[in-house]
């Protein structure tokens, strides 16, 4: 990423807020401004040295930029402390031992960066403004490539230097290097080569080759690449050019510098003329006139971030006209006449402060890391699942380490790693519990070799519980929108956090409660709390102050709603009247180490203060909240759920909706299924052995067939309706309709095959059953005479849609087993007939 890219990746633009960070408080205090500057300008050295001379990052991009955007503030506001050689007047790199110095023909430049797009605004305001008015401006706007400057020299036509940037002046010498890269030509493609041609350019690792090079590292038990541009910087930069050309790097080339004999006027001609010279340049790039469509090149891009064959981590923008880049000029760093934008970061450091465990529905138990709060790709992260501890010997982590988190457009954050560089000895190594932190049990696997580690107590932890009654609400089984992760702790585990809040309070903080009636406002614990602090007065909300663990007033341990979920379905407002969960309280968003009482499913009764009385009234009573009405509608609701989702809903260990659906539309109703034995079971179509075994053991166990039952008598529809589900004469049959019919348009056709649990196919092979053949019938008709396969006309289709084939048609394919996935997955895409 450019000259300030650290442990690679992207920047963050997190504009500083004066006001609160105190990092520049007292920048109008001289002296403190000096020690910040001086500070800051040691960090940066620091990161600068790291990144360029060492190949080692320890810093991540974003964090970087902000410590560069804070100093330039200082020294803005304080020019007098602004030294000449401060890393915001200079181009950063440096030459490493080892290789020869270069100077550069012209100086290579580096560019000033825009975070936002206003930002680009008053760039280009500020260049229109140095041109006069009335200039009529062309931005040339590319893609910032994320990997490092070259410069190639050709003269007479033929390369004889390959340089980089080093401090802008003086380079290192990496000619016999850049002679293995591929698309970089040996030679230019022309009769009438200029004398000399200076060429800039950026070196990257395709992300494609990236991949490819990581998978071969995996096989080959080497560790992984962190990412594409310090892979790049360090294939690039060997003292063994053999090692860079095993390596697939790739050029493009974005400008030039001395260019003797050519008469060029645009930055777009030149990239017509390095392009027709053979030289790579990128396909990315527009001239734009108007600002709203830089804009807009702008957002495309930041939305197709990972579409093109490299990493970029902005645009670059840059005045087209030569004529105008010559009379805005350049300060001593980079040029006016462009600017980059960047991107929100991808790839931030943070502090790993733990690594602690989480017990999932099917009791798996899985480590995560819980870091410093810290913003990626527009969000803020302070979590991410590290799988196993497989994965976390893998990665290498330890807790305390300072790591790179990742986190690209939507995907899930990531750790990829420790920065080794920034140990100071005390990180200590993560061990797996040996109980399970949620409800005691010794955890353990559960089969010798298992990666997985599970909390055997399956019924009664209340993780698992919890989890089951978020699986049954979620999107793929019941559907019910109003019961979430947080409904389901209330209504299974409500006291998840209450030992929490009773060590803050061992700790001198204190839990507040909703007071119950208006006597409470005449308790010594009476208090009023307006956005996390007490307040003097009536303006705020009263409530109980806990200030022991043996104040009579602390609430008592509840006992959950529900338990095995058996009583999802007959759930009553008033049941959950009383069910509260722990909450830390909040001031401005951050946690103040206080905690409160919280109500879930009903509202605080309200109490306001009258001020003639001076007395507090209740003014509401405690009511039903929307939200648990609404999930009172969606419950009635879920009971005509199709099979399928119910069986989802089960937390059947791999039955996901695809094995789901595959078990409801073979057998049509729950008793079926559970009297099937595991020999049928495996012959399912579209249940391999892994799922029918687990099917099987599921319905050994009294408390799953009891809830099953239960949800039975609470009205939850166990099969599907005789309308929808017709009689399944096809099961196993794969059956091809071609040409026209009369009755039945092509889906409805195929509609009318599956509905038989039959699998409609378009195309004819030796696995056909049935070829049903209709008005000008095609080639398919030929090939199935061709292959002897049974030919039924459209009543031939109804008689065998009605009574299935004539004589015994099963299929003779076989079951497959396939890996065993982890529970929150469906393992029918695995474990399924092929
Ligand atoms: S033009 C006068 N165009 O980003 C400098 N630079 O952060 C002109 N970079 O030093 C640079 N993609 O190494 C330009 N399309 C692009 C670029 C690009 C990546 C690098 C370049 C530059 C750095 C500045």
């Amino acid at each position: 990423m450019g000259e300030n890219g650290r442990v690679s990746g992207h920047d963050t633009p997190a504009p500083r807020n004066p006001g609160t960070d105190s990092s520049t408080e007292g920048a109008s205090d001289p002296r403190s401004a000096q020690e910040r500057i001086a500070e800051l300008t040691a960090q940066i050295e620091q990161a600068i040295e790291d990144y360029y001379v060492h190949d080692a990052p320890t810093m991540a991009d974003a964090q970087y930029d902000e410590l560069e955007r804070e100093l330039k503030e200082l020294e803005a506001k304080n020019p007098q402390l602004a030294k000449a050689d401060s890393p915001t007047q200079t181009v950063h790199g440096d030459v490493a031992a080892g290789f020869a110095p270069v100077e550069h023909l012209e100086r290579m430049l580096s560019l000033d960066n825009a975070f936002s797009l206003e930002e680009v605004d008053a760039w280009a305001v500020r260049a229109g403004e140095g041109l006069g008015s009335g200039a009529d401006v062309q931005y040339l706007c590319e893609l910032k490539i994320d990997g490092l400057a070259i410069d190639l020299i050709y003269e007479d036509g033929v390369l004889t230097r390959g340089v980089t940037r080093g401090d802008g002046r003086v380079g290192e010498d990496v000619t016999a290097n850049v002679r293995t890269i591929d698309n970089v030509p040996d030679r230019l493609e022309t009769d009438d080569p200029p004398a000399v041609l200076e060429v800039r350019g950026e070196v990257f690792y395709p992300t494609a080759a990236f991949e490819e090079l990581n998978e071969q590292r995996r096989e080959a038990g080497l560790p992984e690449f962190a990412n594409p541009r310090n892979t790049a910087a360090g294939s690039l930069r060997q003292k063994d050019p053999s090692v860079t050309a095993s390596r697939d790097l790739a050029v493009y080339v974005h400008g030039i510098g001395v260019h003797e004999g050519v008469a060029l006027a645009s930055q777009s001609e030149v990239y017509e003329q390095l392009k027709a010279w053979g030289l790579p340049t990128s396909p990315h790039w527009r001239v734009l006139d108007a600002l709203a469509d830089v804009h807009e090149f702008i957002e495309y891009h930041g939305e197709h971030r990972h579409d093109v064959e490299h990493e970029i981590d902005g645009i670059v923008l840059k005045i087209d006209s030569f004529a105008q880049q010559r009379r805005l000029g350049s300060t001593s760093r980079a040029p006016r006449w462009a600017i980059a934008f960047k991107y929100p970061p991808e790839e931030v450091t943070t502090k790993l402060l733990d690594i602690q465990v989480n017990v999932g529905r099917t009791g798996r138990v899985t480590p995560f890391g819980v870091m410093e709060p810290v913003k990626v790709a527009g969000s803020t992260v302070q979590m991410a699942t590290l799988h196993n501890q497989f994965e976390v010997e893998r990665k290498g982590v330890l807790i305390g380490d300072t790591v790179v988190l990742r986190k690209a457009g939507d995907v899930i954050p990531e750790i990829l790693g420790p920065v080794e560089a920034l140990r100071d000895g005390s990180e200590r190594a993560f061990e797996m519990p040996k109980e399970c932190p949620a409800c005691g049990t010794p955890i353990g696997p559960m089969k010798e070799g298992d990666k997985d580690w599970r909390c055997p107590n399956t019924k009664s932890c209340p993780s698992q519980v919890t989890g089951r009654i978020e699986h049954a609400a979620s999107r793929g089984a019941f559907d019910i929108e109003s019961l979430g992760e947080e409904s389901a702790i209330a209504l299974t585990d409500p006291d998840k956090r209450r030992a929490e809040a009773l060590a803050a309070l061992r700790g001198g903080h204190v839990i507040y409660l909703p007071i119950r009636s208006a006597e409470d406002a005449e308790l010594e614990n009476f208090v009023v709390l307006k956005n996390g602090q007490e307040v003097q007065g009536a303006d705020g909300v009263p409530l109980l102050r806990i200030t022991r663990e043996d104040d009579p007033l602390l609430p008592a341990l509840q006992t959950p709603v529900v338990t095995t979920g058996a009583n999802l379905f007959d759930l009553t407002a008033e049941d959950l009247r009383e069910v509260f969960v722990w909450q830390p309280e909040r001031r401005d968003g951050e946690v103040t180490g206080d905690w409160r009482v919280q109500p879930t499913f009903w509202s605080r009764p309200t109490f306001r203060h009258y001020k003639r009385e001076n007395a507090w009234k209740q003014q509401k009573p405690s009511t039903v909240l929307k939200n648990t009405e609404l999930l009172a509608d969606e419950l009635e609701k879920a009971r005509s759920q199709p099979l399928w989702r119910v069986l989802v809903a089960l937390s059947i260990r791999h039955v996901g909706p695809t094995a789901a659906r595959s078990l409801a539309t073979a057998y049509g109703s729950m008793d079926a299924i559970r009297e099937a034995d595991l020999a049928q079971l495996t012959e399912t179509d579209g249940v391999g052995g892994i799922i029918a075994e687990s099917v099987h053991e599921w319905f050994d166990v009294d408390w799953h067939r009891e809830l099953v039952e239960a949800w039975a008598a609470s009205g939850v529809r166990m099969a599907d309706d005789v309308e929808e589900g017709f009689v399944k004469t096809l099961e196993g049959l794969t059956v091809v309709v071609t040409g026209g019919l009369e009755d039945f348009t092509r889906d409805g056709a195929k509609e009318a095959i599956i509905s038989r649990g039959g699998k409609a196919s378009g195309s004819v092979s030796k696995k056909t059953d049935f070829v049903v053949v209709g008005e000008n019938a095609g080639s398919k008709e030929d090939k199935a005479r061709d292959l002897g396969l049974t030919i039924l006309d459209e009543a031939g289709f109804k008689d065998l849609l009605e009574n299935g084939p004539a004589d015994d048609g099963s299929s003779d394919e076989e079951g497959f087993d396939g890996a065993d996935t982890e529970d929150s997955s469906d393992a029918s895409a695995a474990d399924q007939k092929k």
